[in-house]
């Protein structure tokens, strides 16, 4: 199976009821590892930036308030199929259509606040890793 790089963002509901540590531990017991991570507070412009793709769609707004509104905790994450395995840790978009277990589950509390971030595809993850890290400042082996 292929080694692959995802990016993946705790968002400001997440940071701010204190589940970093919760999150993280099912990134590793799924045998992904954080290969860099940084806190940050997104600006308006970076949220527009790095959502851009749905500049159209009815909720940027709101995404794009709700991504400023506090820190998010952003980190690459490696491993087999590291893209597909961090998607099903999050879960659905709408934690309520969300299976049980899955982060948003259990940390979500709407399809606004929907905890976790985490990139698609792999060209969109090359993308999305380059947003935040240079290569220098990722790990690796
Ligand atoms: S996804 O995750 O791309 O497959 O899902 P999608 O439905 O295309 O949603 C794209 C991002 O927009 C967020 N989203 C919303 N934000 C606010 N309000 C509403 N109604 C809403 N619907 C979707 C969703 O969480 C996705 O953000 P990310 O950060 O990629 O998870």
């Amino acid at each position: 199976m292929a080694i692959e790089r995802t990016l993946s963002i705790i968002k400001p509901d997440a940071v701010a009821k204190n589940v970093i540590g919760q999150i993280y531990s099912r990134f590793e017991s799924s045998g992904l590892k954080i290969i860099a991570a940084r806190m940050i507070h997104l600006s308006q412009s970076d949220a527009e930036q790095f959502y851009a793709v749905h500049r159209e769609r009815p909720f940027f707004n709101d995404l794009v308030k709700f991504m400023t509104s506090g820190p998010v905790m952003v980190q690459v994450l490696e491993g087999e199929e590291a893209i597909k395995k961090n998607r099903d840790l999050m879960g659905a978009t709408d934690p309520r259509k969300a299976e049980t277990g899955t982060i948003r589950a259990d940390f979500a509390d709407s399809i606004d606040a929907n905890a976790v971030h985490g990139s698609d595809a792999l060209e969109t993850a090359i993308v999305e890793i380059a947003c935040f890290f240079p290569t220098l400042n990722i790990y690796s082996r």
